[in-house]
């Protein structure tokens, strides 16, 4: 699907809601007030694929796939799930249509006060999709075993790692067998290994589910490693999309001094101000006490 040279505008006039994409924005703007978020963007999903979005914090990664699955509706623009248009859906139609998604939040939240296997059952209970209970439980085991967490039933998740967390959080979001899988920051708070399990879990189950995947990440080695497609996100708009090289190779400065780490000449100004208490409130996110 990716061609390196493509530009970010050949690639959306070249790629239409079509029988090959499973999810599309189109020409979607969301303002919270008059703080613009997201800014006329139009993005279309392939089926089967993994798709990764990056950007700096703040810049509307998680506010962009909730649109996806419609916890925030667009303040303008459209949002199509298989060529249905989705965002104007009441609440009932759409928890039919969220059916068809996993979704792994970012901090991946557990309920504390139930053990893994009622965590992973809840959402089969909600949605009542099992006649006969007796299943269940090799349905759960089936799900952990996934995520190789096979024995872990019983355990809560104060006594889990960060890691095991994530992977039981991942368990859940496959519980109902969605189409499509949405990460949000998965492998954030993680070690270099921890997070490499992760990014390994991700493309299992892309391959064995063929699910579609959708990733929110900042962690570039994550998105090098799992993305068939990289978008990154700057100022409420689309500037980069293609596959890994183009992202490496891509001429936008905003894009090198993302993947590269570097701070921006925005934020380095910020930083020279003296600062003072009230000033703090132009701190990037990851500056903030
Ligand atoms: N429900 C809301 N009401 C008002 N503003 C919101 C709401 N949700 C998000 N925002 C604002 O929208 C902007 C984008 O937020 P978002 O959470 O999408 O950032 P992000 O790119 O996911 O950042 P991070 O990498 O830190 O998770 C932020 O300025 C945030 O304060
Ligand atoms: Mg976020």
């Amino acid at each position: 699907m990716n061609t390196q040279n493509q530009t970010t505008q050949e690639r959306r006039d070249s790629a239409p809601q079509g029988s090959n994409d499973i999810l599309a924005a189109r020409n979607v703007t969301k303002r919270f007030g008059p703080h613009l978020v997201l800014d006329n963007v139009s993005l279309s999903i392939e089926r089967g694929k993994t798709t990764v979005v990056i950007g700096p914090s703040g810049c509307g990664k998680t506010v962009l796939i909730k649109h996806l699955i419609v916890l925030l509706r667009p303040t303008s623009g459209e949002v199509y799930f298989n060529d249905s248009r989705i965002d104007n859906l009441s609440e009932q139609d759409l928890n039919e249509v969220r059916t068809r998604f996993g979704f792994l939040f970012q901090g991946g939240a557990l309920f504390d006060s139930l053990s893994v296997f009622e965590n992973i059952v809840f959402p089969i209970r909600q949605h009542n999709r099992v006649k006969d209970w007796s299943h269940v439980e090799d349905i759960v085991k089936s799900k952990l075993a996934m995520v190789g967490l096979d024995g872990f039933q019983n355990y809560y998740p104060a006594n889990l790692s960060g890691g095991q967390r994530k992977r039981v959080a991942l368990a859940r979001a496959i519980a109902l067998n969605p189409e499509v899988l949405l990460y949000d920051e998965p492998t954030t708070g993680l070690d270099p290994i921890r997070s490499d399990v992760i990014n390994e879990l991700v493309l299992k189950l892309q391959r064995e589910l063929g699910v579609t995947t959708v990733v929110v990440t900042h962690d570039m080695t994550s998105a090098y490693k799992i993305a068939d497609r990289i978008i990154m996100l700057h100022n409420g708009k689309i500037v980069a999309d293609g596959d890994a090289d183009h992202i490496r190779n891509h001429p936008h400065p905003v894009v090198q001094q993302f993947i590269n780490g570097q701070v921006g000449e925005d934020d380095l100004a910020i930083l020279r101000m003296t600062g003072t208490a009230s000033q703090t409130q132009f701190l990037p996110r990851d500056f903030e006490a």
